[in-house]
């Protein structure tokens, strides 16, 4: 399990689970590579206490346009936007230049995908392409986790997800709507056999709000991993944009890990 992508309906608490868990991974000794591949929020940065983001490393893949183009060659001459490959050799974390990979004091390490633009009218997310051919190529060491910031939809892992990503978490708050994107992403995850998805509920205020959206779940035969309470520490670290200390909701998240890393 090195692979691990978050996703869910947007507010729900991506960015918060995936700040903590990348902390929880860092204090059992994992180390640990934070991917954010969500293009249009941008404060994961700030979570894990940097003051601007990394390079996005659509450039040191040869730029923007070159990518667009190459993804417009490809739909053209035929091939399905999802099986297209931007990405052609394997890479490892060693390879990237310490612009594009920022490393916080006790050894977090990041990544910003970047934001790209739509390249033909038809494609759903030219960013979504970029990013799954990034993690299909990333090799990663036995000790190395990556923590993937998706957008709400997996839609774009499509071909190829069983060497792009090992898991999928989405991220629940106690809304009806997020509980509708979480069954979509997990019907999405059915159809191109993503085998392990699991819900991890966030901003939980009591045991019956977390029963409530476990049984929602549980009838859809989605699996409960885990419960993150509502934090006020972590509630004001983000309305003040300030990093989220590691140590918020420890024991929630351990939990979890508990689960994935058994
Ligand atoms: N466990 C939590 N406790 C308190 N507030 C939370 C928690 N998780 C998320 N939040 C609140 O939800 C907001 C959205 O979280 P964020 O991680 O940015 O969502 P997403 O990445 O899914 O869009 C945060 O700004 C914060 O106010
Ligand atoms: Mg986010």
């Amino acid at each position: 399990m090195n692979k691990i992508a978050i996703c869910g309906k947007g507010g729900s608490g991506k960015s918060v689970v995936v700040r903590l868990l990348a902390g929880g991974l860092r204090e059992r000794g994992q180390r640990v590579l934070v991917v954010d591949a969500d293009e249009s929020n941008t404060g994961l940065h700030r979570m894990l206490g940097f003051k601007r983001p990394p390079e996005p490393l659509i450039g040191l893949l040869g730029g923007k346009q070159k990518l667009e183009e190459q993804l417009e060659a490809a739909v053209r001459a035929g091939t399905p936007e999802m099986s297209v490959e931007l990405i052609h050799q394997e890479m490892q974390l060693s390879d990237i230049p310490p612009e594009y990979m920022f490393e916080t004091n006790n050894g977090i390490r990041l990544i910003n995908i970047g934001k790209i633009l739509m390249a033909l009218e038809g494609c759903a997310c030219p960013m979504g392409i970029v990013s799954r051919s990034f993690l299909k190529k990333l090799r990663l060491e036995p000790d190395e986790v990556a923590v993937v910031d998706l957008e709400a939809g997996v839609e774009h892992f499509g071909r190829g997800v069983e060497t792009s990503i090992d898991c999928v978490l989405v991220v629940v708050e106690p809304s009806i709507d997020s509980l509708e994107v979480a069954e979509k992403i997990n019907e999405l995850s059915a159809q191109i056999s993503i085998a392990d998805v699991w819900a991890v509920l966030n901003k939980i205020t009591s045991d019956d709000i977390a029963e409530r959206l476990r049984d929602y779940l549980d009838k859809r035969d989605m699996t409960v991993i885990g419960v993150i309470h509502q934090n006020q520490e972590i509630f004001e670290s983000c309305l003040e944009g300030r990093p989220i200390q590691g140590s918020a909701a420890t024991e929630d998240i351990d939990k979890i890990l508990d689960f994935l890393f058994p």
